[in-house]
């Protein structure tokens, strides 16, 4: 087994002695000897902080930008993703299947080819972000674009997973919440506790579920920091759980609307979902955390995204900024309610959750045009107003 671990890991990664998560966290996730791993090297990603934007907004805390975009395929789902393969592989499945606003089948796809499977996925035609459509093609995914919402493909995939031998990967699938819950442990490590208040998009709402559970199992002491990677003495860490602040789009916003969205619509295409599968668990961290599900319209979300990526160089997709953008809304009630003892300063953790590069569409319809120009060096410079 030993063996087969080492064999994923390049010889020039071998100074970070990274194996991917599943290794990293193998005593808190249900694997076993016989799970045949199947990894990216995902997870392990940065936690930036971001106080150009902490300036700009005027937010007297701390904030922390969890950078997903970092993983393997671009997003926080290739965390799921090794786990579900992974399982997948050791129950003997050859085939598995997901319905994907885009990225969970552009990590299905990547993973799938990777464990030698078969990957079906079906997509809302004309509803997915370029990129993540180039990745499920590229890696060999037998892609079907359907006439109808992400909704409705997850319930045709849901179908097929109980009548014939396919595997369902999407966050239903609760390995996928298993690998997902590791983003919660990284950024514990990192800080050395747990933020004060975690901000989070919201879609399907596996991940708002994922982190919860993440926080929880650290409160509980099911997770420690390891001694190695702690910057500090282990006394001083201090054990509270974060406000789970999760964020809708304006017009996917069936959990703060209490009723599903048959036709939602949203520029952060990510999110455009109207019947989450974990409504009830993402309404349960809400509660359990004292936190809130709120809604950013479609506005403050591309304001949020072009800030982010002006401020501070964080490229992340639209909806991924659906978390700054809630900060932004609740920047005044956070700033007032202070750190976990009531006096410091807040924490606050933003989950980027994906690439900016999946959607370059988006990017350039929000951006100025580039300039047309002779090739002109003198004309460049008067153009720009620099003075000899
Ligand atoms: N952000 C991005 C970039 C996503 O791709 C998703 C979900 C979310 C946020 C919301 O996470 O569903 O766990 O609440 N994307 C799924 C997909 C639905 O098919 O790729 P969630």
């Amino acid at each position: 087994m030993s063996e087969k671990k080492f064999s994923d890991t390049p010889a020039s990664a071998k100074t970070s002695n990274y194996r991917g998560l599943i290794e990293r966290y193998r005593d808190y996730l249900s694997v076993s000897g016989k799970t045949p791993v199947v990894t990216l090297l995902e997870g392990n990603t940065p936690l930036i902080r971001a106080s150009n934007l902490a300036a700009e907004i005027g937010f007297s805390g701390e904030i922390y930008l969890k950078y997903e975009g970092m993983n393997p395929t671009g997003s926080f789902k290739d965390r799921g993703m090794t786990m579900a393969i992974s399982k997948a592989a050791e129950a003997g499945s050859s085939t598995v299947i997901c319905a994907s606003t885009g990225n969970t089948s552009a990590s299905a796809a990547a993973y799938a080819a990777r464990a030698k499977m078969r990957c079906v996925v079906l997509i809302p035609d004309g509803a997915i972000a370029l990129g993540k459509l180039s990745q499920a093609l590229v890696h060999g995914a037998e892609v079907f674009a359907v006439s109808g919402n992400f909704d409705e493909a997850l319930n045709i995939v849901r179908e097929l997973s109980e009548k014939y031998p396919l595997t369902l990967v999407n966050s239903v699938n609760p390995y996928r919440i298993e690998g997902q819950k590791t983003a919660a442990f990284e950024i514990i490590e990192t800080l050395g506790r747990a933020p004060d208040f975690h901000f989070i998009p919201v879609g399907n709402a596996g991940n708002i579920t994922a982190y919860w559970k993440g926080y929880k199992e650290y409160a509980d002491g099911k997770f420690f920091i390891a001694a190695a990677s702690a910057p500090y003495p282990l006394s001083t860490i201090h054990y509270p759980l974060p406000h789970m602040m999760g964020f809708q789009a304006e017009g996917a916003a069936p959990i703060v609307r209490g009723a599903p969205v048959a036709k939602p619509e949203t520029v952060a295409t990510a999110i455009r979902i109207g019947n989450p599968a974990s409504w009830r668990q993402a309404v349960e961290a809400r509660d359990e955390s004292l936190g809130a599900i709120d809604i950013v319209t479609d506005d403050e979300i591309l304001a949020a995204y072009k800030l982010l990526a002006r401020s501070e160089g964080v490229f992340c997709e639209p909806a991924s900024a659906a978390s700054v953008a809630g900060l932004i809304k609740y920047k005044k009630i956070i700033s007032d309610s202070g750190g976990s003892d009531g006096k410091d300063s807040p924490v606050a953790v933003c989950t980027l959750t994906g690439h900016g590069l999946k959607d370059p569409d988006c990017a350039v319809k929000n951006s100025s045009r580039p300039m047309s120009v002779p090739c002109d060096a003198a004309k460049i410079v008067s153009l720009l107003g620099i003075k000899s």
